[in-house]
This record gives structure tokens, C-alpha cells and sequence, in this order.
């Protein structure tokens, strides 16, 4: 049997990237997977992925930073497959960088919005779902920025140090109720999202390519294979831990 056979399971932000990765290894190993993403092409080119492994999974076209989507996606997994044993909060936008003094207000409460307050929405809604069925497990993705603190990036990286404190109370409030919580924090991983962003920073990318201690970057699937772990009956004694997959970066 595989880790998460007949697990029914969710992932935002699974369009591209380590979303992606996470969607298809959740159905590799067993799941049937809820794709969500507000990039509907690339959301249907991730299930059709899915699809031609010969795994089960069905798209729901949204924002997750807005709470009447969230419910939507919610009560979509539960309309189509009974009910939701495991969730990746994976979906965020990282919007800019830059010294504290010139930063936009409205870029800092927008880069919450969308890598804080989204993950505690959707939080909301599968907790909810997976007390109806006595138990589950969530995992939400985190970042390296926000274990020791990252100059110029000061928005996301506060949003993700909100995250994995977020995770950790969240743990400790559904511990008893058969619902483990717990995050994963990539180091520097090549998806879409660093790609561009090497583009808009080239000035940055020398210094990201070189942070971890193995010399290379991680990639998507290093990241998945953490969080299927995490996710799966494998980790039964294991809540409220943030586990930093990164080649070692943070010990740099
Ligand atoms: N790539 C890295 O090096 C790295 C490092 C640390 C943490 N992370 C984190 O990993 C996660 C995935 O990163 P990635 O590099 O794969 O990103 P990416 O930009 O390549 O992909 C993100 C996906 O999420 C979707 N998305 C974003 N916000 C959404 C929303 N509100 N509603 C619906 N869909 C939404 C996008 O359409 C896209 O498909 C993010 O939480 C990111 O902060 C990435």
C-alpha cells in the first residue's frame, strides 16, 4: 500500500512549482488531489498531468486569498470525493522587495494578504472539513526567509515567520483532535516563481544559487517529497515542527 492511499487531499497553488510537485506526489502515492490554483491553464495542465499517471484529481479555478473562495474549494473536495484528510497550503505571491523606508504600505498588507491571511483562511476551512471526519493532517508551506530574518524582504519574510507560528498554535489547538499541523520551509528551490524572480533581481540570483550548503538548488519534488511524508500515517507523532528542507542552507 502506498503512504496515502485512499487519502483524499488538497493543494493551493498547484498550478506550477512545488504546488505542482506536491498535487502530483500526493497522487502518487495514493491520494486523490484537489488541485487549486487562480491560473486555470496551468491548474488543468497539473491534472492532466495527474491524469495521464493514471491518478485521480479535479481543478477548482480561484483566489484563496478571498474567504468566499476558500469555502468554495472546500466544499468542493467534499462535494466530489466524501470528505478531506490532507492539505498543502502551498499558494503565495511574494511581491517586490526593498528597504523597509521606501516599501509601499499597500505592497506590505498585499504580500500578507496573499502568504499569510490565505493560509490561515484556507486553515479555517479544512480544519472545519477534517473534524467532520475525526482527523487529518496539514501542511503549510513556509520559507527559509523567515528563520532568521531577510534584509529587503522584510513583508514576506514576516509573513512567512507569521506562518510558521500560525502552524504551531494551530497544532497545539487541534492536537487532541486527531489533526497534525505542520510546515515545511524550503531554501532556494528552481520553479516558475524563482525564475522570475532572478529576472526582476539578477543582482540577487548569484547569492540564492549559493545558499545552500550542497551548492545547487533544491527542487520541487525535494520539497514534495517532505511534505507527502508529513502528510502521510508515516509521520503519526510528528505536529507542530517547521522542517526546513534546503540543502542545509539554514546552517550556512
Ligand atoms: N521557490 C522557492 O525558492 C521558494 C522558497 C521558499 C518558499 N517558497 C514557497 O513555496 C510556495 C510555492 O512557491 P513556488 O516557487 O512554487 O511559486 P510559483 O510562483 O512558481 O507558483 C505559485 C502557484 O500558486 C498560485 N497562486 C498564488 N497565489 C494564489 C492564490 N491566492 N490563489 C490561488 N492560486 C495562487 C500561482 O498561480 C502559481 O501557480 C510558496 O508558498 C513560496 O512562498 C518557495
Amino acid at each position: 500500500m502506498s503512504a496515502l492511499s485512499n487519502k483524499i487531499g488538497l493543494v493551493t497553488g498547484a498550478g506550477q512549482g512545488i504546488g505542482r510537485a506536491i498535487a502530483f506526489s500526493f497522487a502518487r502515492e495514493g491520494a486523490k488531489v484537489v488541485v487549486a490554483d487562480f491560473n486555470e491553464a496551468m491548474g488543468q495542465q497539473t491534472v492532466e498531468l495527474i491524469r495521464d499517471f493514471g491518478g485521480t484529481a479535479s481543478f477548482i479555478y480561484g483566489d484563496i486569498s478571498h474567504e468566499d473562495t476558500v469555502k468554495t474549494t472546500v466544499d468542493f473536495v467534499l462535494g466530489t470525493y466524501g470528505r478531506l484528510d490532507i492539505a498543502c497550503n502551498s499558494a503565495a505571491v511574494s511581491r517586490g522587495s526593498g528597504p523597509i523606508h521606501e516599501y509601499e504600505r499597500s505592497i506590505f498588507d498585499e504580500t500578507l494578504e496573499m502568504c499569510l491571511t490565505n493560509t490561515w483562511l484556507c486553515m479555517k476551512y479544512q480544519v472545519a472539513a477534517m473534524l467532520k471526519n475525526g482527523g487529518g493532517a496539514i501542511v503549510n508551506i513556509s520559507s527559509n526567509a523567515s528563520l532568521r530574518g531577510q534584509a529587503f524582504n522584510t513583508a514576506y519574510a514576516a509573513a512567512k515567520g507569521g506562518v510558521n507560528i500560525l502552524t504551531k498554535s494551530a497544532a497545539a489547538e487541534y492536537g487532541a483532535k486527531g489533526i497534525r499541523i505542520n510546515a515545511v520551509s524550503p531554501g532556494v528551490i528552481l520553479t516558475p516563481g524563482l525564475e522570475q524572480y532572478f529576472e526582476e533581481q539578477p543582482e540577487k540570483a548569484e547569492g540564492l544559487r549559493k545558499k545552500s550548503v550542497m551548492n545547487r538548488l533544491g527542487t520541487p519534488e525535494e520539497i514534495a517529497d517532505a511534505v507527502s511524508f508529513l502528510s502521510s500515517d508515516r509521520a503519526s507523532f510528528i505536529t507542530g515542527q517547521i522542517l526546513s528542507v534546503d540543502g542545509g542552507g539554514a546552517v550556512r
